[in-house]
């Protein structure tokens, strides 16, 4: 299934198009979360090109890239003589972005003392720049992209709560790339037909090897991870077929295959601390929902305590619990 420029047939993808399709010819403030690489800034683009404004401008700013004290003036502009080098008036993002759609990108970044800027311009709709002291006002719509945990930063009073509930009046959630299911294969042979024509490359695609190891590598940095290695591989790779090895991927990168018997032995475990935890602890009581005796349970809980079983072959830091 494709979204304009977005590749997704999962159905947390298809979720974020239905909002997406909501969302996109009102004027109202999204933020979009999600890790780095899932494709934050390619669903602000798209909910532009779906709304009144697409003819207007499209303009990102990444606040997380700019210097704390040229920030205010690259937001909202300055005026002449506003501070050293400041040889003319210069209009800052919002004032470009006027008729169209201003995407604050990496909005966790924003230092506290031009949150309540923001929150202002956000407000009034109107700016005021560097060393003026006149307003001017914008017609824009306001998207806001982050990876970080918004709620977290502001409970722990690194971000205005007013500001975030501002920006979050529609929120967008992009799911990790493991969590999108087989949309990664068809990512991946997207990626590879694209780049492969770009890049003048005889690759024409993986091997079932290579298959096996997308859909079971981690991809920590998601869809831009998976971009930057199929690129490389098709610079580096003299051959019609990648490998796991051209991708980079080692085996030992990889969630181990459980056997049956350590996979239902593990899945058994997992349900038995479940039922326990709906019990409040209660060992007994826990025992009978089973349809067990209780030693069974005492003898589960002496074996999660020792910390013996199939969890054990799991590579080091992976504590997502996923089944490969
Ligand atoms: N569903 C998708 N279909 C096709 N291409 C995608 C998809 N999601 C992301 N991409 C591509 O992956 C790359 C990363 O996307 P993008 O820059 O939007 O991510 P991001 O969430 O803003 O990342 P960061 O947090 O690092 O800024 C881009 O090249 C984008 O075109
Ligand atoms: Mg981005």
């Amino acid at each position: 299934m494709r979204f304009g420029e977005i590749l997704g047939s999962s159905p947390a993808m298809q979720e974020v198009f239905r909002k997406v399709e909501r969302v996109a010819g009102t004027d109202i403030t999204v933020l979009v979360t999600g890790e780095t690489g899932t494709g934050k800034e390619l669903i602000a683009r798209e909910i532009h090109n779906r709304s009144p404004r697409a003819k207007g401008p499209f303009v990102s700013i990444n606040c997380g890239a700019i210097p704390e004290n040229l920030l205010e003036s690259e937001l909202f502009g300055h005026v002449r003589g506003a501070f050293t080098g400041a040889v003319s008036s210069k209009p800052g993002r919002f004032q470009v972005a006027n008729k169209g759609t201003l995407l604050l990108d990496e909005i966790g970044e924003m230092p506290l003392a031009l949150q309540v800027k923001i929150l202002r311009a956000l407000q009034d709709r109107t700016v005021t720049r560097v060393g003026d002291t006149a307003n001017e006002p914008v017609d824009i719509r306001v998207i806001a992209a982050t990876n970080r945990d918004l709620e977290a930063d502001t409970k722990a009073g690194h971000f205005r709560e007013d500001l975030y509930y501002r920006l979050n009046v529609v929120h967008l959630l992009l799911p990790p790339l493991r969590d999108r299911g087989d949309d990664v294969v068809v990512l991946a042979r997207y990626l590879l037909s694209r780049y492969a024509q770009e890049l003048l490359s005889k690759v024409r695609g993986f091997t079932p090897g290579a298959i096996s190891a997308i859909k079971r590598y981690h991809w920590p940095g998601n869809i831009r991870e998976l971009e930057n290695r199929i690129k490389k591989a098709l610079v580096l790779a003299d051959k019609a077929l990648l490998g796991p090895d051209d991708l980079g991927i080692n085996s030992d990168e990889l969630p181990a295959i459980l056997t049956l018997a350590d996979a239902r032995e593990r899945w058994q475990r997992q349900y038995i601390n479940e039922v326990l935890s709906l019990n409040g602890g209660n060992r007994t009581r826990t025992a009978r929902d089973l349809g067990v005796d209780p030693r069974t349970i005492f003898r589960h809980l002496e074996r999660e305590e020792s910390g013996a079983g199939p969890d054990d072959i799991l590579p080091p830091g992976d504590d997502t619990g996923r089944l490969p």
